[in-house]
């Protein structure tokens, strides 16, 4: 289903409206292969059809469906390997020794995509740091897309998807077959909270406050005062001493100057005060 350039236009104010991903011009090709299946889906006959609708009546509904057909969702457990080696050998080290006398973790994952990212911490905290488990560790997961967090909170996995990052022996461990697929142990599974949440929002609700913020492979879709306004953000709810994994292309440097980096190998950040 080809899209006409008024309507391309039309989808990119939109989606960037709703969720502040940019869509430049050459994006055709992906509003078209992801929208069509929407309009199909919706028993409408054209893509034409779809953004009609969406100009005449704008649903939230088929709003957000528009906006989850329109999110990147890429994910895979233990992405990059390095990030969960620096949060093994550094970040949960540290936070456990400044932490030990109020026994309270609190992790924030906030663009969790289908949740392969918060099983992966979650497994590397069971497996390495096994004194938590009489501490009070908060686990809070969100991503603007109702669909991917449906999945997520589901924690069930295809072959291929386990396949990619995942080693056999935390398979066989923290997962049950599921007919074709592989479900997330329940007692993983309970431990987090799952809630949709736009970063894009003009104004955040409180959220409490973070000793670890994964805010992964993300920002790459929005434009720079998109990213400053969420770096901001971040700042309100990071401890002073906490820290922030952004993914391997992102960085604050030249976005916010009140972080610093901790590790020349991964995107971990910290407040310039800690
Ligand atoms: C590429 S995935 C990254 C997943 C995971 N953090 C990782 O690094 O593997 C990006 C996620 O960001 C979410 N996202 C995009 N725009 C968002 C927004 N405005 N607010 C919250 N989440 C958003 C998408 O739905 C998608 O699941």
């Amino acid at each position: 289903m080809a899209i006409a350039a008024e309507d391309f236009r039309y989808v990119t104010e939109l989606v960037r409206d709703q969720s502040a991903i940019v869509l430049e011009a050459g994006k055709e090709y992906l509003v078209e292969t992801r929208l069509g299946p929407v309009a199909t889906q919706v028993g409408l006959p054209s893509i034409a059809a779809l953004v009609a609708d969406l100009r005449l009546r704008k649903t939230p509904g088929l709003v957000q469906k528009v906006i989850d057909a329109m999110t990147t969702n890429e994910t895979s457990f233990f992405r990059d390997v390095s990030p969960f080696e620096h949060l093994k050998k550094r970040v949960f080290p540290d936070l456990i020794a400044k932490r030990k006398n109020e026994k309270r973790l609190s992790i924030w994952c906030a663009a969790a995509s289908t949740g392969q990212e918060t099983y992966s911490m979650l497994m590397l905290l069971k497996e390495n740091f096994p004194e938590l488990a009489s501490w009070n560790v908060q686990y809070l997961a969100t991503d603007i897309s109702t669909q991917v967090l449906a999945k997520a909170r589901e924690g069930a996995y295809t072959q291929l998807e386990v396949n990619r990052g995942l080693p056999a022996p935390l398979l066989i461990k923290y997962f049950k077959k599921r007919g074709l697929e592989w479900q997330v142990d329940e007692s993983l599974r309970s431990m987090v909270t799952w809630r949709e949440f736009n970063l894009a929002a003009k104004t955040w609700a409180p959220m409490g406050s973070f000793d670890l913020i994964m805010l992964r492979n993300v920002m790459i879709y929005f434009d720079l005062p998109t990213k400053r306004g969420i770096l901001a953000n971040m700042r309100r709810f990071l401890r002073p001493d906490g820290y922030l994994f952004l993914g391997t292309a992102e960085t604050t440097i030249s976005v916010d100057d009140s972080f610093s980096s901790d590790s020349f190998h991964t995107a971990c950040y910290r407040l310039k005060a800690a």
